[in-house]
């Protein structure tokens, strides 16, 4: 299918739901709104929009996509649960959980989605907006974050039409994600094992599992296992300095509670110390305070607990060093 030269942009509007599904069908490329962040979404099951999404956002072919589906019955027909993933499925969907499972020997989802991996990426989002797509189009949408390859992820619809105008075909805006910060991802496999921190905490996630789950190693990060979890990923191109304590001439600066003084810019992630309001905020600042072309970006501390460890980690990659092409 050929690429549309003009994005259309759609508001929530009651049909606004058919109209992505519509375009899904026609193997089209849809942002769609989720809870944590925008998706890109396509035909999971169609392999040249798959290829045509992978190009818009300038992504490596190896990195493999979410299938997100509207129910746990859904998630079944592409994926094999063992009984730590029907716990998780059954505490944290709809939610901000993704699970890492084996491909089901009958499961449509391209090869090319999931990176001819045997496993499958799969997540039931909690978004009214998203799950009416899900359930007008009737198939697996694989949806990445709506960004271009190395961008902070996009959590408004202003966001995504910066990085991909005129590269998609569809916009839903359904307004600001509530979240802001991705799904957490969750292995499932044999021992489960974080492979991202995300917007859901890792304490529920133990508490329901009744012990510890794992942390992928720096180095399992970097391999096939979890692909996407690259050092330098969500970028800004303004270097960032983490953990300030005080302000350096020309620098602007992301605060955290009281900010610091001596900043040319402030914008602060959250007055009240809010862990959940800082994390909504974070891509969205981190972009306009890229967009000023300071000689810096001072980040001030953040608690690592609950959901801080997302932040912490989306902040620790968009401090490392460039090394993506
Ligand atoms: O909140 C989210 O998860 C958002 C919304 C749109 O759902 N999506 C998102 O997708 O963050 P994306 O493509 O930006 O990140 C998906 C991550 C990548 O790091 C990828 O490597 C990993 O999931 N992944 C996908 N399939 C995998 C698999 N079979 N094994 C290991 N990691 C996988
Ligand atoms: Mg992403």
């Amino acid at each position: 299918m050929q690429v549309l030269s003009k994005t259309r942009l759609i508001k929530a509007v009651p049909g606004a739901a058919h109209a992505a599904a519509e375009c899904l069908e026609r193997g089209g490329l849809v942002a769609l709104p989720t809870e944590t962040v925008y998706g890109l979404g396509a035909d999971a099951t169609n392999g040249q929009a798959v290829a045509r999404l992978y190009d818009a956002k300038g992504r490596p072919a190896f990195n493999p996509l979410i299938a997100h589906v509207p129910d746990i019955d859904a998630a079944r027909q592409i994926a094999v649960f063992n009984a730590d993933a029907e716990a998780l499925a059954a505490a944290f969907w709809p939610g901000p959980l993704t699970l890492v499972l084996p491909r089901a020997t009958a499961c449509p989802v391209s090869e090319l989605a999931t990176a001819g991996l045997d496993t499958i990426a799969v997540r039931v989002p909690d978004h009214a907006l998203a799950r009416a797509i899900l359930r007008a189009f009737g198939k697996p949408i694989v949806a990445p974050s709506a960004n271009i390859s190395g961008h902070v992820s996009a959590t408004t619809a202003a966001h995504v039409a910066t990085d991909l105008d005129g590269r998609i075909d569809l916009i839903v805006d359904g307004g600001p994600t509530p979240l802001g910060i991705e799904s957490t991802i969750v292995a499932c496999l044999d021992e489960p094992t974080i492979l991202r921190p995300g917007g859901l905490a890792r304490a529920d996630i133990a508490a329901t599992l009744g012990r510890e789950p794992a942390q992928a190693s720096e180095t399992a990060e970097q391999s096939p296992l979890a692909p996407g979890m690259l050092e330098s990923h969500y970028a800004p191109r303004t270097r960032l300095r983490l953990d300030a304590k005080s302000v350096e001439p020309d620098e602007v600066l992301l605060a955290f509670g009281t900010p610091l003084t001596g900043a040319k810019a402030t914008l602060n992630l959250s007055e009240d110390s809010d862990l959940a309001e800082a994390a909504a905020n974070l891509f969205g600042y981190l972009r306009q305070l890229d967009a000023i072309g300071a000689a810096g970006i001072a980040v001030m501390p953040i608690p690592h607990e609950g959901l801080g460890e997302a932040i912490n980690d989306r902040l620790r990659r968009a401090a490392a060093p460039k090394t993506l092409p």
